[in-house]
C-alpha cells in the first residue's frame, strides 16, 4: 500500500496532523503502537491528570470551603477507585473520539510498531507478531516522548513511581516524596496534597516551576503551602531506595549536609525524554542529536527532506498545543502552503488551583535581552468576583516594552487563568499595547478584569480598583 503521508504516533501532533492532511485531500495512514489512539496526552497525560485534577479539587473544597458558604456535609469521604474509574472512562471517551475522527476523515488507522525500512518504506510489526509494510511519499515522526530517569532513582512502578502510575494508585499515599517541582510535580502533587497526602517537594532549582517567571513559583509555592505540603528547594537527590513498603530518598542539602525523607510512594517527575526506541532511524539515514531529539529544520523536516518530525520528539515545549500546530504546520507546508507557528506565543499552562498560565518573555527573560521594560500586576484579592467565589489567591502581571508599551509578555495564577491567558495570546498575535487592552471592555464582575487592571497598571500606573 502506498500513501501520500504516513504518520507514525498517534498523540495530538500526529493525529491532528494525519486529520490536516486528509483535509487538504492527502491519502493518510496513522500507525500506533498501542490499541488506543491519542497518545501521551490523552491517554497517561493532559486528560487524566486533569480528570484527577478536577475530582480532588471538588474534594478540597467540599471538605474546606463549603462550609463557609453555608453548605454543611456529614461524613465527607474520598472513594479513590471512583475517582479513578471515572478518569479511566473520561480517557476512553476521549480516545474513542480519536477513532471516530479517523474514520470520518478516511485515514487509514494501523496499530502496530512502525520502524523505518528504507526512507519511504515502513514495517508495522503488531501485538501477534505478524508485520505489514507500507510505503510514504513523506513520513511524520510524531513518536512522543516517555519519562525521564536517573540511575540513582530507579523507576520500580510499585513505590518509585512516574506520572503514569500516579494516574492509577490503589490506595491514598500517606507521605508522597515529589522528585522534580516542575509541572507534573506540581499538578499530580497537588491531587494527593488535596486528598489528604503529606506531600514533600524536592526540587533541584530554587523554586516550583522554576523555568516559568519567577513571581508564578513563589505565589504557587504559597498556595500549595496551605495544602500542608513541604519544600526541599536547591537540594539534590542521591538515591532513591525501595525498602518494601517505603521508599528512603537521600538527599544533599543546599548547604552541603545529607537528609533522608522517607515515605510510601516517591513520584519522579524530573522531566521527560524523546522517544525514538524501535523507530530503526539508521535506516532512513536520521540521527537524534545529544538529547535523543530528532533534529528538524525551520520547516520541520529531518535531513532527509520528504521525513518531518514534530512534538515532544523534537526541540521545544513539551505541550501537546504545540505538537498541534506543527501538525497542522507540516501537513500544510507538504501541501505547499506557507504556514507560520509563533513559537514565542505559545501558552503554558499549570492545573494546580489556583492555575498558572503564561505566554511571552518572562521577567528574567526581558532583563537578560536588555529589552526596556514596565510592570503592570493586579492581584485576584482586589476582584470582587474572586471575592464572591472566595478564589483570592493570585494576581495577573503584564510586561511591556517601556517605550512602544506592546506586551511582551503576560503571567497569571489564578482562579480559570488557564482559559484567562487566550486572550493574552490574542492581544500579543495581535501586536496590542497594554493600553489597548486597557481600553477594551471586560465584563464585570469576572476575573478577567484583572488582566485589563495590570494593563492599566502597566500603561499607566492607573489601575482603578487598587
Ligand atoms: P505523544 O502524545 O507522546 O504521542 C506519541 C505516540 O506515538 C504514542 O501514542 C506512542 O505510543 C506512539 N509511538 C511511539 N513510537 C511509536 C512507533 N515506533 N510506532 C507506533 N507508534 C509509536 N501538555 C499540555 O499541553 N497540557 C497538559 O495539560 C499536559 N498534561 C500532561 C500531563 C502529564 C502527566 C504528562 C505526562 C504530559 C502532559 N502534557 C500536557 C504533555 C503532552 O502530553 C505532550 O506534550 C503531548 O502528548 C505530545 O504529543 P506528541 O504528539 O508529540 O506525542
Ligand atoms: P519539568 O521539566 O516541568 O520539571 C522537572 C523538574 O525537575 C525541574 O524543575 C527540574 O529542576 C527538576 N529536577 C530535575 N532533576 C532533578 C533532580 N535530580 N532532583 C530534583 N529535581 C530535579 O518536567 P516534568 O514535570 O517531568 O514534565 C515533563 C513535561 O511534560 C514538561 O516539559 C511539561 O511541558 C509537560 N507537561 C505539561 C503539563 C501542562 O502543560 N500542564 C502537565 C504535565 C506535563
Amino acid at each position: 500500500m502506498e500513501y501520500d503521508v504516513i504518520v507514525i504516533g498517534s498523540g495530538p501532533g500526529g493525529y491532528t496532523g494525519a486529520i490536516r492532511c486528509a483535509q487538504l485531500g492527502l491519502k493518510t495512514a496513522i500507525i500506533e503502537k498501542y490499541q488506543a489512539l491519542g497518545g501521551t496526552c490523552l491517554n497517561v497525560g493532559c486528560i487524566p491528570s486533569k480528570a484527577l485534577l478536577d475530582s480532588s479539587e471538588h474534594y478540597y473544597n467540599a471538605a474546606h470551603t463549603f462550609a463557609e458558604h453555608g453548605i454543611k456535609l456529614n461524613d465527607l469521604q474520598v472513594d479513590l477507585a471512583q475517582m479513578i474509574t471515572r478518569k479511566a472512562s473520561v480517557v476512553d471517551q476521549t480516545t474513542k473520539g480519536i477513532a471516530f475522527l479517523m474514520k470520518k476523515n478516511k485515514i487509514d488507522e494501523l496499530h502496530g510498531l512502525g520502524s523505518f525500512v528504507d526512507p519511504h518504506t515502513i514495517k508495522i510489526t503488531k501485538e501477534d507478531g505478524s508485520e505489514q509494510i507500507i510505503k510514504g511519499k513523506n513520513i511524520i515522526i510524531a513518536t512522543g516522548s516517555k519519562p525521564m530517569s536517573f540511575p540513582s532513582m530507579p523507576i520500580d512502578k510499585k513505590r518509585v513511581i512516574t506520572s503514569t502510575e500516579a494516574l492509577t494508585l490503589k490506595e491514598i499515599p500517606k507521605h508522597l516524596i515529589v522528585i522534580g517541582a516542575g509541572v507534573i510535580g506540581a499538578e499530580l502533587g497537588s491531587v494527593y496534597a488535596r486528598i489528604g497526602s503529606k506531600v514533600s517537594f524536592v526540587e533541584f532549582a530554587d523554586s516550583m516551576i522554576p523555568t516559568m517567571d519567577k513571581t508564578m513559583g513563589k505565589e504557587l509555592q504559597k498556595s500549595i503551602k496551605k495544602l500542608g505540603a513541604d519544600f526541599y528547594f536547591s537540594h539534590k537527590v542521591t538515591k532513591v531506595e525501595n525498602t518494601g513498603d517505603e521508599v528512603v530518598v537521600s538527599i544533599d542539602t543546599s548547604k552541603g549536609e545529607q537528609i533522608t525523607l522517607t515515605g510510601d510512594y516517591c513520584l519522579v517527575s524530573v522531566g521527560r525524554r524523546p522517544y525514538t526506541d524501535g523507530l530503526n532511524l539508521e535506516a532512513a539515514g536520521l540521527k537524534t542529536d545529544a538529547r535523543g531529539k530528532v533534529e528538524v529544520d525551520n520547516y520541520l523536516r529531518t535531513s532527509v527532506p520528504h521525513i518531518y518530525a514534530l512534538g515532544d520528539v523534537i526541540r521545544g515545549a513539551m505541550l501537546a498545543h504545540k505538537a498541534e500546530e506543527e501538525g497542522t504546520f507540516i501537513a500544510e507546508t507538504i501541501v505547499g502552503q506557507k504556514p507560520h507557528i509563533h513559537y514565542r506565543l505559545i501558552p503554558g499552562v499549570v492545573y494546580t488551583w489556583p492555575e498558572v498560565a503564561s505566554v511571552g518573555y518572562t521577567e528574567e527573560e526581558v532583563k537578560q535581552e536588555g529589552i526596556p521594560y514596565k510592570v503592570g500586576s493586579f492581584p485576584f484579592k482586589a476582584l470582587g468576583r474572586a471575592r464572591a467565589s472566595m478564589d483570592v489567591d493570585g494576581l495577573v502581571k503584564v510586561l511591556a516594552h517601556k517605550e512602544t508599551d506592546e506586551i511582551l509578555g503576560v503571567h497569571m495564577i489564578g482562579a480559570r487563568t488557564a482559559d484567562m491567558i487566550a486572550e493574552a495570546v490574542i492581544a500579543m498575535e495581535f501586536r496590542a499595547s497594554a493600553e489597548d487592552v486597557s481600553r477594551m471592555s471586560h465584563a464585570h464582575p469576572t476575573y478577567t478584569e484583572a488582566f485589563k487592571e495590570a494593563c492599566l497598571a502597566a500603561t499607566d500606573n492607573r489601575a482603578i480598583n487598587m
